[in-house]
This record gives structure tokens, sequence and C-alpha cells, in this order.
């Protein structure tokens, strides 16, 4: 089976792109599932219900967070009411929602794991530790088991991947929205990316109008931060061919667009 797998959806542009390019990379890619990083669908903080629905609405089936998860509190009203959006496992217990989530896909399932780093991010359980007992939890129910692990630090991602190699069907990188062109598939059979990249304005640093991170930067004063809402936009995503029966990746393969992309 083909997975398709969205880096993060930044505000009004990323959905543009969403719009525009999922139907087009649909045609030419025929992914049998869809999962999509949205934690920074709302102006670049957070996911509300609208923006999930439309989401689901465009064929995406799981929706992964991260770091931006509580930004927009709306989510909270129902994020416990579905299977489809998953928040970092590694959150405390306490918080709502859940890390792991198993979709339906023919006569298989496919288990979605969402984790975050600790390196150079906010505080949250050891990741490693986590994922380690989700992934038994999800081996028990099936062998399709996609991870996307919200990371800053390039070290903690590539210490990932090795880590989950054979366990896990595929382990893509999130966050930093700057795609890397490292994907592979490791040696036991796991699907490998450092980051995917972000899905929005391309002309922002990293999402953020420039001018408020340059002087952020220069003056070291507090800076509103403001999603870049017009310009040029991209779209990075890969497609993971995976062998369903054993839950082995065989191939990789980067999708990169701009709004001006032929296709
Ligand atoms: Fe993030």
């Amino acid at each position: 089976m083909k997975i398709l797998f969205i880096g993060d959806i930044y505000g009004s542009l990323g959905r543009e792109m969403i719009k525009e390019k999922l139907p087009k990379i649909k045609e030419k890619y025929k992914p049998h599932f869809i999962i999509a990083n949205g934690e920074n669908i709302c102006h670049g903080k957070g996911i509300n219900e609208k923006y999930y629905k439309f989401l689901l609405e465009q064929g995406v089936n799981v929706i992964t967070l991260g770091n931006h998860t509580w930004d927009n509190r709306s989510v909270f009203d129902f994020i416990d009411d579905t299977d489809k959006l998953i928040r970092p496992a590694n959150f405390p217990d306490s918080n709502p929602g859940k890390g792991l989530t198993f979709v339906k896909f023919n006569a298989y399932e496919v288990a979605v794991i969402s984790i975050q780093g600790r390196t150079f991010m906010p505080m949250s359980n050891c990741p490693f530790e986590k994922v380690d007992k989700l992934i038994e939890e999800a081996k028990k129910r099936t062998n399709i088991i996609f991870v996307d692990f919200h990371a800053e630090a390039t070290s903690e991602k590539v210490a990932m991947g090795y880590f989950l190699d054979g366990r896990a069907s595929a382990v893509v990188g999130t966050h930093t929205h700057v795609p890397t062109a490292d994907e592979r598939v490791l040696a036991k059979g796991t699907a490998y990316i450092t980051d995917v990249g972000m899905t929005g304005p391309l002309d922002g640093v990293i999402g953020v109008e420039r001018e408020n991170v340059i002087n952020k930067f220069i003056t070291g004063l507090p800076i509103r931060f403001n999603a870049l809402e017009q310009g040029a936009a991209q779209l990075n995503a890969v497609l993971v061919d995976i062998n369903e029966k054993t839950g082995k990746a065989t191939a990789i393969e980067r999708i990169n667009l701009k709004k001006e992309s032929a296709f």
C-alpha cells in the first residue's frame, strides 16, 4: 500500500496548497491512505474543528500534531471525540487526546503514532521510552505502523529512525519546516526521512513574516510573529510504499511542489 504523508500544513497558504495540489497528487500517485501534520493550520498555531473537517473532506485519513497542539483552545472541544486526530503521545497522560490511533484500510489497520522530541523543544516525557511501549501495543493489532516524530534536532530524529528500524513501517520527521534530502529505507525495512518539510508560505521564515523574525534576531525584543498569508507557496510530502502483510517499507519518495509546479 502507498501512504502519503504531508508535512506541517501552515495557515491559509497551506490550506490553499492542499485544495489545489492534493487532488492532483492523488491522481498521479494514487495513495491508499493519507496522513498530514496539521499543527500549524490555524495561522501557524494549532487546529480548530473547521480546519480539521476541511482536511478530512480533502481525503486525509489521520491528522498528527506537535508542540502547537493546544495553541487553538477549541481543540479541547473535539479531540477526545475522534480517532483521526492525534497529539504527541509523550505529553502527560492526563492531557486530552491520545498519541496512537488505528484506522481501517481494507482488511488491514494502519497504526499512526505522534511523538515529540526533547532536544530544543518544550518539555515532554521521553519519546524513546513512550514510542517503545506504543510500538508493542500497535504490533498486537497490525504490522503497518507509521510514526510522525515532531522534533527539532536532526540527531534526535536520526537516532529515532535507527531505534525503530524494523519495528515501524515509517519514521518521518516534522517540525523544522525545511525538507531534508536523506529519505531512504533503512536496513531492516523502515522508511525514514529527517524532515518532510512544510506545506504553506515559501518566502517567510518557516512560515512567519520574515521581517518579524529578522527583527527578533537583531533586537532580542519581544516581537509578535504573524503568519505569512500571501505570496509564494510550497507543498512538501513523502510517499511511502509498504508491504501491508509484513509492514516493511519498500520505497520512500519525496514530493516537493511549488505553487507554480506543473501539476
Ligand atoms: Fe512544530
